[in-house]
């Protein structure tokens, strides 16, 4: 629907835009209960995958923002028995003000989004995980003071979703993007090309490559993820096994030795020490995960917020 804005992609935020979030979400940090633009309303948070982080997050968040947050999980809605997206949208959307959804293929938020007369954010999806890079990047913010120039460096995966919002929201905040993966685990070309192409405008850039210490060269951030993303646990065994294709873009305190001083170690968790990151890197000084994990909660009220605002959407309104 025309005029109400989705967050379904990193690259659906302005730099401009993200940058006047992150701002919010400071705000939002020092005065917790200042906000109310959900006075008397209401979000569905909807899951068909597992989650801590997101659901605790958007929960309290849409209940400090004054609303009620509505937590719908396959196993106990029509969702799960096979209700159409469609037809769930439209019933959410008499009586909710914004719906979140974790889900599989980025192909169903976008067709839910296509009879969405609410804002809709992307609470992880295969491809994306935008929140969470909304999230790093406020934690980066915190720990570097701002964003233009400065170099993330994320080893791993670079197929999943979290590398590919990396290569997106980095550049729409002007950040350096050092993608560092087997040469079969890049990132979609079309991804890729949009992310390159934001760069242009921010200063950014976006690479990627296959040598870790390469990447971590006066890095000022580390990133990482599971070896093995939600969905694909049938290729556990493939993935953190002896003969894993991982083994060799392990964060551990060579890569972190590479880095500028003062880099920090980020990660969307859950983490497993002894894979993607050793314990000592996760656990020592560099490691800003708690305060990532955290800021989940403020970028995510900021942009809710935001959303809200640029909708034009009224709590409580209902019959749209
Ligand atoms: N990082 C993240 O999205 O955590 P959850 O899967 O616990 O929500």
């Amino acid at each position: 629907m025309s005029g109400v804005r989705h967050f379904l992609r990193d690259d659906d935020l302005t730099t401009a835009e993200q940058a006047e979030i992150l701002d919010l979400a400071l705000d939002m940090k020092a005065d917790p209960l200042g906000h109310r633009p959900l006075a008397g309303g209401a979000a569905a948070i909807l899951f068909d995958k597992p989650s801590t982080r997101t659901r605790v997050s958007f929960s309290i968040g849409v209940w400090q923002l004054g609303g009620y947050p509505l937590v719908l999980d396959p196993d106990g809605s029509q969702l799960g028995r096979g209700e159409g997206i469609g037809d769930t949208m439209r019933v959410l959307q008499r009586q909710v003000d914004l719906v979140v959804w974790r889900t599989f293929g980025q192909a169903r938020i976008e067709e839910l989004t296509s009879v969405a007369t609410v804002p809709v954010i992307n609470g992880l999806t295969d491809e994306f995980h935008p929140c969470q890079i909304l999230a790093d990047l406020l934690t980066l913010r915190e720990h570097h003071g701002q964003l233009p120039g400065l170099t993330l460096a994320y080893l791993g995966d670079c197929a999943n979703n979290m590398a590919q919002s990396y290569a997106l929201g980095g550049a729409v905040a002007g950040l350096h993007v050092r993608l560092a993966g087997p040469a079969d685990h890049h990132p979609d070309p079309a991804v890729l090309h949009r992310a390159r192409h934001l760069a242009e405008a921010t200063g950014g850039s976006v690479t990627v490559g296959t040598d870790p210490h390469a990447a971590a060269d006066g890095a000022d951030a580390i990133a990482t993820d599971t070896w093995v993303s939600m969905g694909m646990e049938q290729a556990k065994d493939d993935r953190m096994g002896r003969s894993n294709p991982f083994a060799t873009l392990r964060v551990d305190e060579a890569v972190m030795a590479r880095t500028a001083p003062g880099a920090v170690f980020l990660h969307c968790l859950p983490a497993y020490r002894g894979y993607e990151v050793t314990a000592e890197v996760l656990d020592g000084p560099a490691s800003v995960v708690w305060d990532e994990a955290e800021n989940r909660l403020h970028a995510q009220k900021a942009l809710m917020a935001f959303l809200l605002a640029a909708s034009g959407i009224r709590p409580g309104g209902g019959h749209r």
